[in-house]
């Protein structure tokens, strides 16, 4: 069941077909796992009279904690909104530690608001046996998003309109990783499709520690 990957954001109506097939396959295969507790959607409500201005600085994790393949999960900027920290073992965009290979993201499909996982390069998402990641990617089981990793988190495969959100992080020099902002585009429910990322500060409570 391979993924339709897009060329220049646009696919033949062959693909097109192909891919909501593989959609529907991929649907049932989930339903019939009991794991469609993955597919959730998050839904950022509004706060009348609440506005937000600057990200909190978050301790997620420390260099020695991490391995190569290690993953982190933890809310940002708000309690309620998941994101994904791993350490590649491969230079990144964005990335920090000595090897410049530890990168976060919002999991919060930018298509539809799915929660993907991390796929190591070689490896497979467990909803799609036949995909074999050809980088460390972020897999949505919904309709199957391929977001590249290594190149902050750009599309490489699927239906998503624009990369994943990259969570901007620091290590201080006792080697602790923190959480302190977030890049474009908006953290998905909060106007999304946006660039302007205080629109991620709104509708709810920051996070104060992980
Ligand atoms: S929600 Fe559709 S691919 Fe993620």
């Amino acid at each position: 069941m391979p993924v339709q990957e897009s060329a220049g954001g646009e696919e033949t109506d062959e693909s097109r077909r192909d891919f909501l097939k593989a959609a529907a396959a991929i649907s049932g295969v989930l339903a019939v796992a009991g794991i469609a507790s993955v597919m959730k959607s998050v839904v950022i409500p509004s706060v009348p009279g609440q506005t937000q201005s600057s990200f909190p600085r978050v301790k997620v994790s420390s260099l020695s904690e991490l391995s190569t393949g290690k993953v982190v999960l933890f809310n940002y900027p708000l309690d309620t909104e998941p994101n994904l920290l791993v350490k590649l073992g491969q230079s990144a965009t964005g990335g920090v530690g000595p090897d410049g290979d530890i990168v976060a993201f919002s999991q919060v499909c930018q298509h539809l608001g799915c929660i993907w996982g991390y796929v190591p390069k070689g490896g497979s998402p467990s909803v799609n046996p036949s995909y074999v990641a050809p980088e460390p990617v972020g897999y949505c089981p919904c309709h199957g998003s391929v977001y590249n990793l290594t190149q902050g988190a750009a599309v490489i495969g699927g239906p998503s309109p624009r990369p994943q959100p990259q969570v901007q992080l620091d290590v201080d020099s006792s080697g602790d990783i923190y959480a302190v902002g977030m890049g474009a585009p908006a953290v998905f429910g909060h106007d999304t499709g946006s660039n302007d990322v205080s629109n991620d500060l709104q509708g709810g409570t920051l996070v104060t520690s992980t």
